[in-house]
């Protein structure tokens, strides 16, 4: 199919009110018509997600977000640096917004993004209003990063399906909340602390910080027990994902050189293959937390079992 051809049947598929794998540089996403509450509750089942869990409405540029949430100077900023690109703002809806209640889970904020893969940016402005697009993963699971992991995850559940080759990045969004005049960084990703700080000075921490629901329950899991920070010898059966020269088996490195971006790119394909060989358990090395590092680290703490 010329991709003409799928955008069309995307875009008539999202104003059907029927759902759309769709690329994008973080991860794929399982997207649906913002406004149309039953499209989004065709979300909630088909990854069998705890309601309480709100979305993120993705726009195809800045006026749109801002037709959606109220923006204080720092998300204007941030708008500006960042997007189109891996970055999330929370900040509070308008009244009479095109994001349903069940899409923002009842609150009073809303999550925006607008992203930068061409076919999602093409799909945006065919389709012309604000799509949810959760990880089209099954909830609990690690996002996928491929076309084929994506239809195995919930394509049955999908009218169209595009396939943007491999997702750039490899992890989630950064999400930030702006809220209150304070900004708190709630889920770490390709748009790093350190770029952030540098735009908008110190992110709010502790009590200052904001939650996000999904941050409340465990994630990227894979099957096979994970262990983090592997330094000592490998326990029998288990599969161990290198970081850096010589540290395991090349072919499960999650980088040769030590290059965090390369080993955000592949987490959770490498996550998913080693599943596939059913191993005692997945040992992973140590990841320095210096640029995409802290995304990384926070998956593989999920991974492993730890949450909040
Ligand atoms: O990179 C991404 O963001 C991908 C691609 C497909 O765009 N999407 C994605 O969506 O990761 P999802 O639903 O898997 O993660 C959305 C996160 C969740 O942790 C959710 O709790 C949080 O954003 N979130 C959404 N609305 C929120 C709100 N109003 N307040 C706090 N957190 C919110
Ligand atoms: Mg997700």
């Amino acid at each position: 199919m010329r991709l003409s051809e799928g955008l069309d049947a995307a875009v008539a598929a999202l104003r059907a009110g029927r759902l759309v794998i769709l690329p994008t540089e973080t991860v794929y996403g399982l997207a649906a018509d913002a406004g149309n509450a039953d499209a989004v509750a065709r979300i909630f089942e088909a990854k069998g997600r705890p309601r309480f869990n709100p979305l993120i409405a993705h726009v195809a540029d800045a006026g749109a977000a801002e037709a959606i949430a109220l923006f204080d100077d720092a998300a204007r900023r941030l708008a500006a640096a960042f997007w189109p690109g891996p970055l999330t703002i929370v900040a509070p809806v308008r009244s009479g917004d095109r994001v349903c209640d069940l899409a923002r889970a009842g609150l009073d904020s809303v999550a925006v993004r607008v992203p930068g893969h061409p076919v999602a940016r093409a799909v945006l402005q065919a389709f012309g209003g604000p799509v949810v697009a959760p990880s089209a993963n099954r909830s609990g699971r690690p996002s996928p990063t491929n076309f084929a992991d994506a239809v195995e995850e919930t394509g049955p559940s999908a009218a169209a399906v595009l396939d943007g080759g491999p997702s750039a990045v490899g992890v989630e969004s950064t999400v930030v909340s702006v809220l209150d005049g304070r900004v708190a960084l709630l889920r770490p990703g390709a748009v790093t602390r350190d770029q952030i700080e540098a735009l908008i000075g110190p992110l709010a921490t502790g009590e200052h910080g904001h939650r996000s629901p999904g941050r409340l329950t465990t994630h990227y899991a894979p099957d096979a027990p994970v262990r983090i920070d592997a330094l000592d010898a490998l326990r029998p059966g288990e599969i161990l994902l290198g970081f850096g020269p010589g540290s395991g088996d090349p072919r499960w490195s999650l980088s040769p050189t030590g290059d965090p971006r390369e080993a955000a790119a592949n987490l959770f394909r490498l996550l998913r293959e080693a599943d596939r060989e059913h191993p005692a358990g997945i040992a992973v090395a140590p990841v320095p937390m210096t640029g995409l590092g802290e995304a990384i680290n926070d998956r593989l703490r999920r991974a492993a079992g730890f949450v909040g």
